[in-house]
């Protein structure tokens, strides 16, 4: 049966983080109803195996479905370099799914200002070397230097942003001869908008700064009046999961979602 307009959209990341996904995506729709899944018991998703990323990612997926929503949105760079391939492929008949890595591609690959670009996310999304294939695709004119950079959504999840500690840890990632020359630099992770400041503050001026949230909320809303799956009317009340919930993620929601959240424990591993 094919959804209807007034089911939600489910979010999911490996924890906090797509949070700043489903803040963009609450803020250009806000008609639309979310369902937001954290998989906190298994973050970080940067430094798993892609074959680890797909099995949350196929349960998580499960579960928004169980839970009726029209779209799923994997509010993650990791999850969407390695398992969007195979969830696509799995769902496309019965849902709406979407990454955070095309939306980036397709508005960098339309500035034909650009040419030098950085991406720094997790290992996962480096290792995977997805941005660069989809940007070369576009635009085999890119020049594209990529850096893995581990540290940063730890250091962020335990709330250094904005201070001394973070700008020294991005000024040893970020202070390389080729990242001073860039057009633009790609924040691939969704944890990275907190320290978009930070980091604008060490690259010289002209340096354009890109993350997923610049982007992804714009493509959905397009392909949600595509299919005629946007809400005209709020119906239901937006909520939020985690798979392993403590006071800690609790408090730190707000600086990822602009307010603070209620999460709710929901274990979709409890029989393991
Ligand atoms: N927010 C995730 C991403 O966009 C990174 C955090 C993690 O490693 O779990 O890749």
């Amino acid at each position: 049966m094919k959804p209807g307009k007034q089911q939600p959209i489910g979010i999911f990341d490996s924890g906090i983080g797509g949070l700043t996904v489903a803040n963009a995506i609450s803020g250009a729709l806000p008609q639309e109803q979310i369902i937001y899944f954290g998989d906190t018991a298994h973050l970080p998703y940067g430094d798993k195996s892609a074959r680890a990323i797909k099995q949350y990612a196929y349960i998580i997926v499960d579960f928004l479905i169980e839970q009726q929503c029209k779209a799923v949105v994997i509010a993650c760079n990791s999850a969407s370099s390695v398992a969007y391939p195979f969830l696509y492929e799995l769902y496309r008949e019965d849902i709406l799914i979407f990454n955070v890595i095309d939306p980036v591609v397709k508005g960098i690959a339309q500035d034909l200002s650009l040419r030098k670009i950085g991406i720094i996310g997790t290992q996962a999304t480096i290792q995977s070397g997805i941005y660069e294939r989809k940007l070369l695709e576009l635009r085999p004119d890119l020049e594209i230097r990529s850096l893995a950079t581990p540290l940063l959504a730890p250091m962020i999840e335990a709330g250094f942003y904005n201070n001394n500690i973070s700008r020294a840890v991005l000024e040893s990632y970020l202070k390389r001869p080729e990242f001073l020359e860039l057009d633009a630099l790609v924040l691939a992770c969704t944890h990275y908008p907190l320290i978009k400041n930070d980091i604008a503050s060490l690259l010289p001026d002209h340096v354009k700064i890109f993350a997923n949230t610049d982007f992804v909320p714009r493509e959905l809303k397009l392909e949600l009046e595509r299919h005629y799956l946007l809400n005209p009317q709020r119906t239901g009340n937006n909520r939020f999961y985690v798979s392993d919930y403590t006071e800690a993620f609790e408090q730190t929601t707000r600086a990822f979602y602009g307010q603070s959240i209620h999460l709710e424990l929901c274990n979709l591993w409890k029989n393991q």
